[in-house]
């Protein structure tokens, strides 16, 4: 019943585990993210951030383990979870030639949906592109044609998000304009699952943070629980908090970077 699904968290993952021929990147992954909120998968670069992303997407079987997107198996109710979802990649999907208002008015009109000039006007007032809307998008910095990419993924509202990466290779600027824009989203009920391998990113913008580690899910919780893991340090009489980066230093230890998870079992 639609109560039902309604009811059952936007995302729920339970035991999954994905190989790529000897290389068990996924190992037993859980997690669930609430409706309405920004859940943030942290990792370091081939921790399988993008193999849950294409998993959940159903662009990838899973070997095992079970996972449901708005209520709908990705296994067996795949067009189900594709009409629920949508996916902003690291590379954006915007074409270069077209002006950002016509890149809006392109996508509304494969969907076939009405009007929609009004939804591309709408998009662009929401993602502050209005004043560019009528320029070709190959004149747009990073941080606008991201924007834009993100704003034509929005386009039929669907009501989750995946955003994987969506700052990786932004300058500084860009990537708060990208924060704006998915802190806008989650504002007006959009669930977002984000993943990043910046801890700034998931602490500015995350309700609950999920650290993947050697195929696992080490640490889930919000940024207070992350950081009652490890006790304030004292400095004469200063207490220094610890940081999500000390959390996530002590946990994965100092070889978090650049890690891709080994074979063994
Ligand atoms: N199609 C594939 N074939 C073989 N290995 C892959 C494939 N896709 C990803 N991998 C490997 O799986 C690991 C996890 O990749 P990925 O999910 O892209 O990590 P992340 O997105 O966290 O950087 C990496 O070691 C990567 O090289
Ligand atoms: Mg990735």
């Amino acid at each position: 019943m639609t109560v039902d699904r309604l009811q059952r968290p936007a995302i729920h993952v339970r035991g999954l585990e994905k190989s790529y021929k000897e290389l068990r990147v996924l190992r037993g992954v859980d997690f669930e993210v609430a409706r309405g909120s920004i859940f943030a998968l942290l990792g370091s670069n081939g921790a399988g951030k993008t193999t849950v992303v294409r998993i959940l997407s159903t662009l990838l079987r899973a070997d095992a383990g079970t996972a449901g997107v708005n209520g709908f198996d990705v296994a067996t109710q795949a067009a189900d979870v594709r009409e629920s979802i949508s996916l902003t990649g690291q590379f954006a999907a915007v074409d270069e030639i077209l002006s950002g208002r016509e890149n809006l008015v392109l996508v509304a009109r494969l969907r076939h949906l009405k009007d929609p000039g009004r939804i591309a006007d709408d998009l662009l007032a929401r993602f502050s592109l209005t004043d560019a809307g009528a320029r070709r998008a190959s004149t747009y910095s990073g941080g606008m044609r991201r924007r834009l990419d993100i704003a034509m993924s929005l386009i039929g509202n669907p009501p989750v998000v995946f955003l994987d990466e969506p700052t990786t290779g932004l300058d500084p600027q860009a990537r708060i304009e990208v924060w704006q824009a998915v802190r806008e989203l989650a504002a007006q009920g959009t669930t977002v699952l984000l993943t990043t391998q910046y801890l700034d990113e998931a602490e500015q913008l995350a309700d609950r943070i999920a650290i993947l580690h050697e195929g696992r899910i080490i640490v889930d919780g919000t940024l207070t629980e992350l950081k009652r893991l490890l006790p304030p340090a004292t400095v004469e009489y200063v207490e220094k908090q610890p940081t999500l980066e000390d959390v996530f230093l002590t946990l994965v230890g100092d070889n978090g970077k650049d890690h891709t998870p080994g074979t063994d079992a």
